[in-house]
């Protein structure tokens, strides 16, 4: 089985860009951690070791099939954030880049008949799907609580009950 240049190429962007999630989420889990959100820390560092294992499933892939994934360097990223709603935001909009880097992923694995490529991107297609849903239902919160002192509170501890342990990387 051989890749194309083209999906070697963007597997191996799709690399730099789960890296880059990582670090986002890491500096959000920091501002949060310092802020009193502890809830959003807990969250967003939980979130962040998850990205990283995105990254190795990856590498992983790019591995098996003979390649050598080139790491790259990450984005200095902001360590100083507005409120913790546009976190949320930033977030959401930054899994809305992962879900259409994966498509064009997809799209290109499917017009190139490469089977084994499209098959393994189905469990990407599936997890920005969920993150996606997460990140939205979570925006709402702010809409429906509210965006005081309690409700930021309250939202946090919500973040608090989602968290969860990132599953190892296959
Ligand atoms: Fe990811
Ligand atoms: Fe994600």
């Amino acid at each position: 089985m051989k890749l194309s240049s083209k999906l070697k190429k963007l597997l191996n962007d799709q690399v730099g860009l789960e890296a880059n999630a990582s670090h986002k989420y890491l500096a959000m889990a920091s501002w949060c951690a310092v802020t009193g959100y502890e809830g959003a820390a807990g969250f967003f560092f939980a979130q962040s070791d998850e990205e990283r294992t995105h990254m190795l499933k990856i590498i992983h892939y790019l591995n098996d099939m003979g390649v050598p994934a080139a790491i790259p360097t990450t984005k200095d990223s902001t360590t100083s954030f507005r409120s913790l709603e546009t976190i949320i935001k930033t977030a959401l909009k930054n899994e809305q880049e992962v879900t259409k880097a994966i498509h064009k992923m997809v799209e290109i694995s499917q017009t190139e008949k490469d089977h084994s490529t499209y098959a393994f991107l189905e469990w990407f297609v599936n997890e920005q799907v969920q993150e996606e849903t997460k990140f939205e239902t979570l925006l709402q919160k702010f809409d429906l609580i509210g965006r005081d002192k309690i409700a930021i509170n309250e939202i946090d501890k919500i973040l608090a009950s989602q968290t969860t342990a990132a599953e190892p990387a296959a």
